[in-house]
Protein backbone atom coordinates (compact mmCIF):
# COMPACT_ATOMS: atom_id res chain seq x y z
CA UNK A 1 0.00 0.00 0.00
CA UNK A 2 1.60 3.62 -1.15
CA UNK A 3 2.74 5.29 2.36
CA UNK A 4 1.68 8.87 0.91
CA UNK A 5 -0.80 9.77 -0.28
CA UNK A 6 -0.90 9.01 -4.12
CA UNK A 7 -0.64 12.56 -7.01
CA UNK A 8 -4.25 12.86 -8.21
CA UNK A 9 -3.13 13.21 -11.95
CA UNK A 10 -0.67 9.99 -11.37
CA UNK A 11 -3.68 7.89 -9.86
CA UNK A 12 -5.67 8.88 -12.98
CA UNK A 13 -3.25 7.31 -15.52
CA UNK A 14 -2.85 4.27 -13.06
CA UNK A 15 -6.58 3.79 -13.46
CA UNK A 16 -5.94 3.64 -17.39
CA UNK A 17 -2.90 1.19 -16.93
CA UNK A 18 -5.26 -1.25 -14.83
CA UNK A 19 -7.64 -1.03 -17.41
CA UNK A 20 -5.14 -2.78 -19.77
CA UNK A 21 -4.10 -4.71 -17.92
CA UNK A 22 -7.04 -6.44 -17.06
CA UNK A 23 -8.19 -6.49 -21.24
CA UNK A 24 -4.35 -8.62 -21.51
CA UNK A 25 -5.51 -10.37 -18.52
CA UNK A 26 -8.97 -10.79 -17.48
CA UNK A 27 -7.94 -9.86 -13.58
CA UNK A 28 -6.55 -7.33 -11.32
CA UNK A 29 -2.64 -5.91 -11.14
CA UNK A 30 -1.70 -6.94 -8.13
CA UNK A 31 -0.69 -3.12 -7.27
CA UNK A 32 -0.61 0.48 -9.32
CA UNK A 33 2.53 2.56 -9.48
CA UNK A 34 3.79 5.83 -11.43
CA UNK A 35 7.19 7.87 -11.75
CA UNK A 36 7.24 11.24 -13.29
CA UNK A 37 9.06 12.83 -16.21
CA UNK A 38 11.12 15.57 -15.25
CA UNK A 39 12.91 18.98 -16.16
CA UNK A 40 16.19 20.44 -15.43
CA UNK A 41 16.24 23.82 -13.62
CA UNK A 42 19.56 24.07 -14.10
CA UNK A 43 22.81 22.16 -14.24
CA UNK A 44 22.87 20.52 -17.94
CA UNK A 45 25.21 18.37 -19.03
CA UNK A 46 26.86 18.53 -15.48
CA UNK A 47 25.63 14.79 -14.39
CA UNK A 48 28.36 12.90 -15.97
CA UNK A 49 31.08 15.26 -15.54
CA UNK A 50 30.48 14.86 -11.49
CA UNK A 51 28.59 17.72 -11.72
CA UNK A 52 25.75 19.35 -10.07
CA UNK A 53 22.00 19.08 -11.20
CA UNK A 54 18.78 20.73 -10.23
CA UNK A 55 16.12 19.03 -11.55
CA UNK A 56 11.72 18.80 -10.35
CA UNK A 57 9.30 16.45 -11.55
CA UNK A 58 6.73 17.07 -13.91
CA UNK A 59 3.05 15.83 -13.51
CA UNK A 60 3.39 13.96 -16.45
CA UNK A 61 3.83 10.40 -15.63
CA UNK A 62 4.68 6.68 -16.77
CA UNK A 63 2.05 4.34 -14.61
CA UNK A 64 2.02 0.27 -14.44
CA UNK A 65 0.10 -1.82 -13.25
CA UNK A 66 1.73 -4.73 -12.55
CA UNK A 67 1.79 -8.84 -11.11
CA UNK A 68 3.58 -11.59 -10.55
CA UNK A 69 3.57 -14.22 -12.98
CA UNK A 70 4.69 -17.39 -14.46
CA UNK A 71 6.01 -15.60 -17.75
CA UNK A 72 7.02 -11.82 -18.50
CA UNK A 73 4.13 -10.13 -20.88
CA UNK A 74 4.87 -6.04 -21.62
CA UNK A 75 1.28 -4.42 -22.57
CA UNK A 76 1.30 -0.88 -23.56
CA UNK A 77 -1.62 1.70 -24.43
CA UNK A 78 1.15 3.36 -27.18
CA UNK A 79 0.16 3.24 -30.35
CA UNK A 80 -3.37 0.59 -30.66
CA UNK A 81 -2.20 -1.31 -27.53
CA UNK A 82 0.40 -3.77 -27.88
CA UNK A 83 1.64 -6.67 -26.15
CA UNK A 84 4.98 -8.39 -26.24
CA UNK A 85 5.82 -11.41 -24.21
CA UNK A 86 8.90 -12.78 -23.92
CA UNK A 87 10.73 -16.17 -21.77
CA UNK A 88 14.15 -14.42 -21.27
CA UNK A 89 15.02 -10.77 -20.98
CA UNK A 90 17.48 -10.88 -23.59
CA UNK A 91 16.74 -8.78 -26.81
CA UNK A 92 13.08 -6.98 -26.37
CA UNK A 93 13.43 -4.13 -28.45
CA UNK A 94 11.20 -0.77 -28.93
CA UNK A 95 9.22 0.66 -26.17
CA UNK A 96 9.03 -2.90 -24.20
CA UNK A 97 13.31 -2.85 -24.24
CA UNK A 98 12.67 0.04 -21.33
CA UNK A 99 10.92 -2.39 -18.93
CA UNK A 100 12.61 -5.76 -19.98
CA UNK A 101 16.22 -3.30 -19.61
CA UNK A 102 14.71 -2.54 -16.21
CA UNK A 103 14.07 -5.95 -14.69
CA UNK A 104 17.58 -6.98 -16.05
CA UNK A 105 19.64 -4.24 -14.48
CA UNK A 106 17.60 -5.30 -11.13
CA UNK A 107 18.79 -9.23 -11.58
CA UNK A 108 22.36 -8.06 -12.48
CA UNK A 109 22.57 -5.64 -9.38
CA UNK A 110 21.60 -8.06 -6.92
CA UNK A 111 17.64 -7.57 -6.47
CA UNK A 112 16.51 -10.76 -8.16
CA UNK A 113 12.94 -10.54 -9.80
CA UNK A 114 11.33 -13.13 -11.18
CA UNK A 115 8.85 -12.42 -14.42
CA UNK A 116 5.86 -10.16 -14.32
CA UNK A 117 3.06 -9.13 -16.10
CA UNK A 118 3.33 -5.61 -16.51
CA UNK A 119 0.63 -3.17 -18.31
CA UNK A 120 2.39 0.93 -18.97
CA UNK A 121 0.56 4.02 -19.86
CA UNK A 122 2.38 7.09 -19.75
CA UNK A 123 1.62 11.20 -20.63
CA UNK A 124 4.71 11.75 -20.71
CA UNK A 125 5.81 13.24 -24.30
CA UNK A 126 7.81 11.01 -25.94
CA UNK A 127 10.58 12.96 -27.94
CA UNK A 128 10.16 16.10 -25.87
CA UNK A 129 13.56 15.69 -23.66
CA UNK A 130 11.55 15.09 -20.74
CA UNK A 131 12.34 12.20 -19.48
CA UNK A 132 9.68 9.63 -20.60
CA UNK A 133 11.96 6.50 -20.96
CA UNK A 134 13.37 7.53 -17.68
CA UNK A 135 10.06 7.74 -16.04
CA UNK A 136 9.13 4.16 -17.38
CA UNK A 137 12.56 3.22 -16.08
CA UNK A 138 11.56 4.14 -12.71
CA UNK A 139 7.73 2.41 -12.75
CA UNK A 140 8.41 -0.54 -13.68
CA UNK A 141 11.51 -0.64 -10.80
CA UNK A 142 9.30 0.42 -7.75
CA UNK A 143 7.05 -1.95 -9.09
CA UNK A 144 9.35 -5.31 -9.48
CA UNK A 145 11.27 -4.16 -6.29
CA UNK A 146 7.46 -3.93 -4.66
CA UNK A 147 6.18 -7.22 -6.07
CA UNK A 148 9.35 -8.80 -5.24
CA UNK A 149 9.84 -7.78 -1.79
CA UNK A 150 13.03 -5.76 -2.11
CA UNK A 151 13.40 -2.69 -0.46
CA UNK A 152 16.16 -0.48 -2.51
CA UNK A 153 17.75 2.59 -1.75
CA UNK A 154 16.27 5.34 -4.25
CA UNK A 155 19.66 6.51 -4.94
CA UNK A 156 20.92 3.04 -5.96
CA UNK A 157 18.07 2.65 -7.52
CA UNK A 158 18.39 5.71 -9.43
CA UNK A 159 22.19 3.91 -10.67
CA UNK A 160 20.17 0.75 -11.45
CA UNK A 161 17.64 2.97 -13.80
CA UNK A 162 20.15 4.61 -15.48
CA UNK A 163 22.21 0.83 -15.65
CA UNK A 164 18.76 0.04 -17.91
CA UNK A 165 19.53 2.67 -20.47
CA UNK A 166 23.05 2.82 -20.22
CA UNK A 167 23.74 -1.23 -21.31
CA UNK A 168 20.19 -2.82 -21.80
CA UNK A 169 18.36 0.21 -24.06
CA UNK A 170 22.34 1.52 -25.08
CA UNK A 171 22.09 5.37 -24.70
CA UNK A 172 25.21 6.48 -22.41
CA UNK A 173 23.23 9.19 -20.50
CA UNK A 174 24.37 10.30 -16.81
CA UNK A 175 21.93 9.68 -13.71
CA UNK A 176 19.83 12.76 -13.79
CA UNK A 177 16.70 11.72 -15.28
CA UNK A 178 16.50 8.20 -13.50
CA UNK A 179 17.54 10.52 -10.09
CA UNK A 180 14.82 13.16 -10.59
CA UNK A 181 11.68 10.90 -11.53
CA UNK A 182 12.88 8.64 -8.43
CA UNK A 183 14.10 11.59 -5.78
CA UNK A 184 12.14 14.22 -6.30
CA UNK A 185 9.46 15.99 -4.26
CA UNK A 186 6.16 17.92 -4.71
CA UNK A 187 6.81 21.48 -4.67
CA UNK A 188 10.21 21.02 -4.16
CA UNK A 189 13.70 21.53 -6.77
CA UNK A 190 16.22 18.81 -5.83
CA UNK A 191 19.84 20.15 -5.48
CA UNK A 192 22.19 16.80 -6.80
CA UNK A 193 25.44 16.46 -6.53
CA UNK A 194 25.75 13.70 -8.82
CA UNK A 195 29.38 12.44 -7.89
CA UNK A 196 28.00 10.96 -4.50
CA UNK A 197 24.49 11.59 -5.12
CA UNK A 198 23.97 13.66 -2.21
CA UNK A 199 21.01 16.14 -2.19
CA UNK A 200 18.33 18.69 -0.70
CA UNK A 201 15.09 19.52 -1.15
CA UNK A 202 14.67 23.14 -1.73
CA UNK A 203 11.24 24.74 -1.48
CA UNK A 204 9.77 25.99 -4.53
CA UNK A 205 6.76 27.75 -4.60
CA UNK A 206 6.22 30.06 -7.61
CA UNK A 207 3.03 30.80 -7.52
CA UNK A 208 3.37 32.28 -4.06
CA UNK A 209 5.59 34.53 -5.44
CA UNK A 210 3.35 35.39 -8.41
CA UNK A 211 6.02 33.69 -10.91
CA UNK A 212 5.70 30.48 -13.31
CA UNK A 213 7.58 28.44 -15.13
CA UNK A 214 6.61 27.87 -19.20
CA UNK A 215 8.04 24.71 -20.19
CA UNK A 216 8.21 24.93 -24.08
CA UNK A 217 8.38 21.23 -25.90
CA UNK A 218 9.49 22.70 -29.12
CA UNK A 219 7.80 19.72 -31.11
CA UNK A 220 11.40 19.38 -32.93
CA UNK A 221 12.85 15.82 -33.92
CA UNK A 222 15.66 15.26 -32.09
CA UNK A 223 18.14 15.34 -34.57
CA UNK A 224 21.90 13.37 -34.37
CA UNK A 225 21.18 13.49 -30.60
CA UNK A 226 22.68 10.35 -29.65
CA UNK A 227 26.02 10.65 -31.62
CA UNK A 228 26.57 14.28 -30.67
CA UNK A 229 25.97 13.38 -26.88
CA UNK A 230 28.50 10.37 -27.11
CA UNK A 231 30.74 12.87 -28.30
CA UNK A 232 30.39 15.79 -26.23
CA UNK A 233 31.06 13.01 -23.24
CA UNK A 234 34.03 12.05 -25.14
CA UNK A 235 35.19 15.50 -25.07
CA UNK A 236 34.61 15.82 -21.45
CA UNK A 237 36.80 12.72 -20.85
CA UNK A 238 39.58 13.76 -22.95
CA UNK A 239 39.53 17.61 -21.22
CA UNK A 240 39.79 15.42 -18.01
CA UNK A 241 42.47 13.31 -18.89
CA UNK A 242 44.60 16.33 -20.20
CA UNK A 243 43.99 17.93 -17.15
CA UNK A 244 45.23 14.64 -15.37
CA UNK A 245 41.79 15.07 -12.68
CA UNK A 246 39.66 12.31 -12.50
CA UNK A 247 36.36 14.76 -14.19
CA UNK A 248 35.61 17.69 -15.29
CA UNK A 249 34.08 18.71 -11.78
CA UNK A 250 37.48 18.52 -10.31
CA UNK A 251 39.29 21.18 -13.08
CA UNK A 252 40.92 23.83 -11.84
CA UNK A 253 38.84 27.29 -12.19
CA UNK A 254 41.44 29.15 -14.75
CA UNK A 255 42.47 25.75 -16.37
CA UNK A 256 43.17 26.29 -20.25
CA UNK A 257 43.74 23.56 -23.10
CA UNK A 258 45.13 23.48 -26.23
CA UNK A 259 42.16 22.42 -28.11
CA UNK A 260 39.35 24.98 -28.74
CA UNK A 261 36.91 22.60 -28.65
CA UNK A 262 38.28 20.83 -25.94
CA UNK A 263 38.25 24.14 -23.82
CA UNK A 264 35.07 25.38 -24.71
CA UNK A 265 33.27 22.00 -23.22
CA UNK A 266 35.57 22.79 -20.20
CA UNK A 267 34.50 26.33 -20.00
CA UNK A 268 30.46 25.17 -20.31
CA UNK A 269 30.57 22.49 -17.53
CA UNK A 270 32.74 24.77 -14.96
CA UNK A 271 30.68 27.51 -15.25
CA UNK A 272 27.67 25.65 -15.47
CA UNK A 273 28.33 23.96 -12.08
CA UNK A 274 29.25 27.09 -10.53
CA UNK A 275 25.91 28.72 -11.47
CA UNK A 276 23.90 25.76 -10.16
CA UNK A 277 25.55 26.50 -6.92
CA UNK A 278 24.47 30.34 -7.08
CA UNK A 279 20.93 29.01 -8.23
CA UNK A 280 20.57 26.85 -4.90
CA UNK A 281 22.41 29.72 -2.84
CA UNK A 282 19.31 32.26 -4.26
CA UNK A 283 16.64 29.75 -3.47
CA UNK A 284 17.53 29.31 -0.58
CA UNK A 285 16.52 32.74 0.32
CA UNK A 286 13.44 32.31 -1.44
CA UNK A 287 13.97 34.76 -4.15
CA UNK A 288 13.02 32.89 -7.22
CA UNK A 289 13.00 35.79 -9.66
CA UNK A 290 16.62 36.44 -9.11
CA UNK A 291 17.66 33.08 -10.99
CA UNK A 292 17.08 34.50 -13.99
CA UNK A 293 19.71 35.82 -15.41
CA UNK A 294 21.53 32.30 -13.99
CA UNK A 295 19.50 30.39 -16.31
CA UNK A 296 19.51 32.82 -20.03
CA UNK A 297 23.41 32.30 -19.03
CA UNK A 298 23.17 28.65 -18.87
CA UNK A 299 21.62 28.67 -22.14
CA UNK A 300 24.11 30.91 -24.25
CA UNK A 301 27.25 28.41 -22.63
CA UNK A 302 24.91 25.15 -23.75
CA UNK A 303 24.67 27.06 -27.36
CA UNK A 304 27.86 28.40 -27.55
CA UNK A 305 30.56 26.31 -25.61
CA UNK A 306 28.75 23.74 -25.36
CA UNK A 307 27.08 23.37 -29.09
CA UNK A 308 24.19 21.59 -28.21
CA UNK A 309 21.19 23.91 -28.88
CA UNK A 310 19.37 23.81 -31.99
CA UNK A 311 17.22 26.84 -33.80
CA UNK A 312 13.87 25.90 -32.54
CA UNK A 313 15.67 25.72 -28.95
CA UNK A 314 17.34 29.60 -29.86
CA UNK A 315 13.81 30.75 -31.09
CA UNK A 316 11.87 30.05 -28.35
CA UNK A 317 14.65 30.91 -25.85
CA UNK A 318 15.13 34.48 -27.71
CA UNK A 319 11.26 35.12 -28.12
CA UNK A 320 10.42 34.32 -24.40
CA UNK A 321 13.31 36.85 -23.34
CA UNK A 322 12.15 39.87 -25.64
CA UNK A 323 8.64 39.26 -24.59
CA UNK A 324 9.27 39.99 -20.95
CA UNK A 325 10.48 36.60 -19.21
CA UNK A 326 12.92 36.67 -16.38
CA UNK A 327 15.16 34.16 -17.70
CA UNK A 328 15.36 31.12 -20.26
CA UNK A 329 17.25 27.87 -21.29
CA UNK A 330 16.98 25.03 -23.27
CA UNK A 331 16.77 22.12 -20.83
CA UNK A 332 17.79 18.25 -20.78
CA UNK A 333 20.06 16.92 -23.80
CA UNK A 334 19.26 19.36 -26.51
CA UNK A 335 19.46 19.13 -30.20
CA UNK A 336 15.13 19.71 -30.33
CA UNK A 337 13.41 19.08 -26.97
CA UNK A 338 12.16 21.85 -24.80
CA UNK A 339 13.14 24.77 -23.21
CA UNK A 340 11.54 26.17 -19.99
CA UNK A 341 11.80 30.43 -19.21
CA UNK A 342 10.42 31.80 -15.78
CA UNK A 343 8.01 34.15 -16.00
CA UNK A 344 5.79 36.90 -14.05
CA UNK A 345 2.90 34.69 -13.73
CA UNK A 346 0.70 37.97 -15.44
CA UNK A 347 3.38 37.86 -18.39
CA UNK A 348 2.91 34.18 -19.07
CA UNK A 349 0.24 34.71 -21.83
CA UNK A 350 2.13 36.81 -23.45
CA UNK A 351 5.67 34.84 -23.18
CA UNK A 352 3.81 32.52 -24.59
CA UNK A 353 2.07 34.00 -27.38
CA UNK A 354 5.70 35.46 -28.49
CA UNK A 355 7.16 32.09 -28.63
CA UNK A 356 4.39 30.41 -30.32
CA UNK A 357 4.26 33.38 -33.22
CA UNK A 358 8.03 33.49 -33.63
CA UNK A 359 8.26 29.82 -34.44
CA UNK A 360 5.50 30.42 -36.73
CA UNK A 361 7.61 33.38 -38.57
CA UNK A 362 10.98 31.00 -38.90
CA UNK A 363 9.06 28.26 -40.54
CA UNK A 364 9.09 26.02 -37.26
CA UNK A 365 7.27 23.58 -35.38
CA UNK A 366 4.49 25.10 -33.19
CA UNK A 367 5.49 24.50 -29.71
CA UNK A 368 3.18 22.75 -27.23
CA UNK A 369 3.26 25.25 -23.86
CA UNK A 370 2.28 24.77 -20.44
CA UNK A 371 3.35 26.26 -17.18
CA UNK A 372 4.93 23.40 -14.55
CA UNK A 373 4.63 22.37 -11.45
CA UNK A 374 6.80 20.36 -9.28
CA UNK A 375 5.34 17.13 -8.61
CA UNK A 376 5.55 14.33 -6.73
CA UNK A 377 8.65 11.61 -7.63
CA UNK A 378 8.12 8.22 -8.52
CA UNK A 379 5.46 6.21 -5.91
CA UNK A 380 3.18 3.36 -5.38
CA UNK A 381 -0.31 4.46 -6.26
CA UNK A 382 -2.37 1.43 -5.03
C1 LIG B 1 19.97 13.90 -21.03
C2 LIG B 1 20.63 12.77 -20.24
C3 LIG B 1 21.01 13.23 -18.83
C4 LIG B 1 21.80 14.53 -18.86
C5 LIG B 1 21.12 15.56 -19.76
C6 LIG B 1 21.94 16.81 -19.94
O1 LIG B 1 18.74 14.23 -20.46
O2 LIG B 1 19.74 11.69 -20.15
O3 LIG B 1 21.74 12.22 -18.19
O4 LIG B 1 23.12 14.31 -19.27
O5 LIG B 1 20.83 15.04 -21.05
O6 LIG B 1 22.05 17.49 -18.73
Amino acid sequence: MPATDPDPHALELAETAAAAFRDAHGEEPDGLWAAPGRVNLIGEHTDYNDGFVMPFALPFYAAVAASRAEEWSFHSTYGNGETVRATELDGVEGWAAYLAGTAWALNESGFPVGPARIALHSDVPVGGGLSSSAAIECAVLIALADLYGHEIDRGEAARIAQKAENEYVGAPTGVLDQSASLLCEAGHVMFMDCRDLSREQVPFDLAAEGLAMLVVDTQAPHRHADGEYAARRADCEEAARQLGVASLRDAPRHAKLDDDQLNKRMHHVVTENDRVLKTVEILRTGRVAGIGDLLTASHVSLRDDYEVSSIELDTAVDAAIGAGALGARMTGGGFGGSAIALVEAAAAGKVEDAVISAAAQAGLPVPRVFVARAAQGAHRVR
